[in-house]
Parts: C-alpha cells; structure tokens; sequence
C-alpha cells in the first residue's frame, strides 16, 4: 500500500526539501522525427494543484503517460510521488490514479461493478471492496445510479465514476488529462467542485487542460506548454504579470471632476469623449489605494471604478503567439 506521508526528498546538501510530489529535469520524448517534447522540467509541491496547459497536439497527452509510466520518455528523469519512474515504475504506479481521455469505464456493468472491479484489482477483501464503492459512490453523487449500466450515464456522470474508480486505489498523485473536455458547464463546475475536494483530502493534482480558466480556477501553479518546452511556468497571478495591459479605467459624470482627476493622475490616458481615464496598474491593492489617495487628496470621487487585469488568454498568446517573439515578454 501507499504510505499515506508523502516522502521528503533530500537536497544535495542532504537538507530534506518540502515534500515534491512530481519532480522531472529534462523530458524528452519524440515520435520518428516529431519532438513532442523538448527538454520538460517540473516541480509540483505535494498537496497541490499543477495544470500543464496547452492546446490540442501540445503534447499534454504525451506527459502525463510518460509520467504515469504507461510510456518510456527518450531522454530525461523524474520522481513521482517519491518514486523513480525508470527505477521503479511499480511504486510510482502503486501512488498514483490516471483518468484520461480515454475512461476506464465498462458502460456494459453497472456503475456499481465498475467499482467493485476495480477494488478487485487493488486486492481488496469483498467486504472492504463494496464499503469503499458504496461510500465514493456515494460521495460523486452516483449512489442512486449505481445499479444502472454505466453506458445510461450522461457525460458527467461518467466522469465522477471514472475519478470515483481512480481513488479506489487510494492514490496519492491523480493525473486528470482534459478532465473537463466536452463536458456541459454544469457538469465542469462539478468537476472543479471534485478536483478542489480532493486537494483538500491532501491529494497531488496533475490536470491537463486546453481552458485558461480552468487552470486559473483550479491551479496553484501553471505551465504553458508551447513547442515541446514549458513557455513559462508560475501561478495565475505571476503569468498575468508578464503581460502588460492591466489598467484600472475610472469613469466620471461631472465633466469638472474629470478634469481634476485626469490633473491629479497624471500617468493617466484620457478618454475625453468617455470622461474615464485609464490608469495602468497591475491590479495590486498597494497600487488600487495609491490611485484612491491621489483621487481624495484632489477632493474627487469616481462614479465608477473598474480594474482590468490581463487575463490567461492575453499571457497565453503573448507566450505562443508566431508573430510575438518570445524575448518581447518580459
Ligand atoms: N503514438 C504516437 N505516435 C505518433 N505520434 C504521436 C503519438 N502520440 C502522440 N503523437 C503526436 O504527438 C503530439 C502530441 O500529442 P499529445 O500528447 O496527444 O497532445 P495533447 O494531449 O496536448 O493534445 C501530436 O502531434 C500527436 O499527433
Ligand atoms: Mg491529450
């Protein structure tokens, strides 16, 4: 069985490091003469949220088999969830749970004995099988369903049963690729409900995604997968800071305030037409009150105040966009 403590690592220095759940220096993997991945360093904190985001073809895929030691990577090391994946790919599939875009779930049995196969595959006693079925049944909402064959399920349903058949094992890593394609809003938002709940039960989540905002919904860290490499790589807040564009716009009724406002901010661009100013601000409290104090100090008030921060699709094409060169980020 999985220890339920995650393994610390030890530094060079023989110091242990906060315990790593996925760590990998340089990943390569190539299909005849396409590179696929060129060179892929990772390292996810145990206990956290990781999202590789990228779009279709990226290589997205590709990672997590690599990584869920369903494939061999040409080149490069990795641990996972302590585990060497070369030396000891056994372990690391004893700690880990995969759900991919290609379920595990037999719609010939019921939902129930989907379950229960999968507590057979993990030598479970009957009666520990069917204790843990019923009790994940239960908790992805699928109790009610759970005699029906799994081939009824809608699209969501289907994917709580797939996570639900993945935690039977107890994993302490769970790779989701694309945990959300194709799927209704309502059924994502259940899903992020699931993915959140899992991290609070001290689970390692790798996701895979093509939507910005699902990895800023769910992330604690992002990697932008771009050409083989990771294109950059921080939490949503630090991507969005690579990009210029935010800006605070304030609005005004009274064209006299206006005027006074736009004398006071003085890094301020006008929009005379609109009486709004666009103050450029990366949308931190410490620089939302310098703007507020400027605007009392010269006794006027906006009638209305909104903050633009750039968002993950701005960083996303500023990091992949062909005609952008990468050095023009900074
Ligand atoms: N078994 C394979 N043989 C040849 N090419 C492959 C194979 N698997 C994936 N590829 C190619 O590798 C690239 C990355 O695929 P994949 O990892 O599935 O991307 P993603 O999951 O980000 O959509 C694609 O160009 C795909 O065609
Ligand atoms: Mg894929």
């Amino acid at each position: 069985m999985p220890s339920s403590v995650m393994p610390t690592s030890r530094q060079g220095d023989g110091r242990p490091s906060p315990a790593v759940a996925v760590s990998a220096v340089g990943l390569r993997k190539s299909y005849g003469d396409k590179t696929v991945l060129d060179g892929i360093d990772l390292r996810i904190p145990a206990g956290s949220v990781f999202a590789l985001l990228g779009p279709n073809g990226a290589g997205k895929t590709t990672a997590v088999k690599i990584l869920s030691t369903l494939i061999a990577a040409d080149g490069g090391q990795a641990q996972v969830a302590g585990h060497d994946l070369a030396a000891d790919p056994q372990a690391v599939r004893a700690a880990i749970g995969v759900t991919g875009q290609f379920s595990a779930v037999d719609g010939l049995i019921t939902g129930e004995e989907n379950m229960l196969l999968m507590a057979d595959l993990h030598h479970l006693s009957k009666r520990e099988g069917r204790r843990v079925a019923a009790e994940l049944l239960e908790r992805f909402d699928l109790a009610e369903a759970a005699k029906k064959p799994a081939s009824t399920y809608s699209g969501g349903m289907k994917r709580r049963l797939d996570i639900a058949m993945t935690l039977v094992g107890g994993p302490r890593v769970i790779f989701l690729d694309e945990p959300t394609t194709g799927l209704d809003p309502r059924s994502r938002h259940t899903m992020w409900q699931i993915i959140r709940e899992l991290v609070s039960d001290g689970v390692t989540v790798f996701l895979t995604t093509q939507y910005l905002e699902e990895a800023d919904q769910l992330a604690d860290r992002i990697a932008v997968l771009h050409d083989g490499r990771i294109a950059a790589e921080g939490t949503a807040g630090e991507l969005k800071r690579l990009v210029p564009g935010g800006h605070v716009r304030l609005r005004f009724c009274d064209p006299a305030a206006y005027r006074s406002a736009a004398r006071a901010l003085r890094e301020a661009t006008r929009d005379d037409e609109a009486l709004a100013l666009h103050v450029p601000a990366d949308g931190t409290q410490r620089e939302l009150r310098a703007i507020l104090d400027q605007l009392e100090r010269a006794g006027v008030e906006a009638d209305e105040l909104t903050v633009h921060t750039p968002d993950l699709d701005d960083v996303f094409f500023a990091l992949t966009g062909t005609d952008q060169p990468k050095e023009s980020v900074r």
